[in-house]
């Protein structure tokens, strides 16, 4: 049996910081409400395109694992914030690695893309059609966002993250998963102005978020429970065999109740909430490659990752670790310095939106 372990892992955190003070100045909020309902101090904000974090993202992840960009057979990207949908972004990152033997394809599933990219490729690469693949996860949601509505401009901010799968014949990598949708309540969380309905009417430079955190919430720790329980049956695991859970950070109520759900010791969660809010789909690979980072990953572990999106997407991977937590080398790639700081970044694309 042929598996697609997880050989590279790489990130990119724009250097621009928004802080809890930071957001006090733009909206009627305060640093004790979003630490104490979300967890969250601080996110980043990007000066450059959600491609070029996804770029940087992808260099670190092939250097972890030893291979140049011409070895790559297949890049698969996931994100809501796209630069363009045509071309795809995937195109565009093949075309800055030179990864010119790879096929493109970019999924857009929220804030679970990263993990529905992880299966799909997962699946080309058990199945033969691909022998490697990038899988990256990368958001730029500043450009999205509805600055002027605390609801939802508090919890998110900007990242990537990439890892590099290739064949293997140990049962190593993603060897259970679950994947689902509550569709019916995909209106619970909308961003009106990105995408196409109504073509008819003027586009409007503005977003506007539909988002009943309340429900989204409720149906969060719900979906990511019964991924949870599927993907343990159907390894046949106790809930006390998994050394690592890797949770999609949206609010970090969120996990304590999916680790209560889960019956899971806090100190086997992995949480980086406080540093980043939530990067939508680039949250949760970007948690695995600092699990990894920061040795939370030891030879041989066996990891949870449950995840959910606007949709509402949910899903859960287990991953069986390979016996390698170190990278075999490092890149030196960086994004251009940025000369701005995160709240400045937001001013401008304040003002750039009322101008246009
Ligand atoms: N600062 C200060 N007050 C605020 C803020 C803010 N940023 N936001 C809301 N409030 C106020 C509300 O207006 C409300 O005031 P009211 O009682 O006078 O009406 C009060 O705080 C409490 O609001 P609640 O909605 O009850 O707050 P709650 O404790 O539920 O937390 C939150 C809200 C953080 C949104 C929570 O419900 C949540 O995390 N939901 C899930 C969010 C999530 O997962 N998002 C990711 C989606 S995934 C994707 O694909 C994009």
């Amino acid at each position: 049996m042929t598996y697609a372990a997880i050989t590279g892992w790489g990130k990119c955190i724009p250097p621009a910081k928004l802080t809890n003070s930071d957001l006090e100045t733009l909206l009627e909020t305060s640093d004790e409400w979003i630490v104490s309902r979300t967890g969250m101090k601080e996110r980043r904000i990007s000066h450059v395109p959600m491609s070029d974090l996804a770029h940087i993202a992808c260099e670190h992840a092939l250097a972890a694992a030893g291979k140049s960009a011409q070895e790559v057979d297949l890049i698969i990207l996931g994100s809501c914030t796209y630069d363009e949908i045509v071309p795809n972004a995937s195109s565009r990152v093949q075309k800055l690695l030179g990864a010119t033997h790879a096929a493109c394809m970019d999924i857009n599933t929220a804030c679970t893309s990263g993990m529905y990219c992880l299966t799909v490729a997962n699946a080309m690469i058990k199945t033969g059609v691909a022998k490697n693949a990038l899988v990256i996860g990368a958001e730029v949601i500043s450009r999205a966002m509805d600055w002027s509505n605390r609801n939802v401009a508090v919890l998110f901010g900007d990242g990537a993250g990439a890892l590099f799968l290739e064949t293997q014949e140990e049962k190593t990598g993603v060897v259970a998963e679950s994947l689902g949708c509550f569709g019916d309540d995909r209106d619970i969380l909308a961003v009106r102005g990105l995408g196409l309905s109504g073509t008819n009417r003027e586009l409007s430079p503005e977003f506007e978020w539909d988002f009943s955190g309340q429900e989204i919430f409720k149906k969060a720790v719900i979906g990511m429970s019964k991924a949870c329980d599927d993907v343990l049956e159907k390894e046949q695991l106790k809930n006390s065999e998994i050394d690592l859970v890797v949770p999609h950070q949206a609010n970090l109520r969120i996990i304590d109740a999916l680790g209560k759900r889960l019956k899971v010791d806090k100190d086997k969660v992995f949480i980086n909430i406080q540093r980043y809010g939530n990067m939508s789909s680039a949250t949760a690979i970007i948690a695995l490659v600092e699990a990894v980072e920061e040795r939370k990953i030891v030879p041989g572990a066996r990891v949870l990752m449950p995840a959910f999106g606007a949709g509402l997407t949910w899903c859960a991977h287990l991953i069986q670790w390979g016996e390698r937590t170190t990278p075999i080398g490092t890149s030196d790639a960086s994004l251009p310095p940025c000369k701005l700081t995160g709240l400045q970044l937001v001013e401008k694309i304040c003002a750039e939106r009322a101008s246009s």
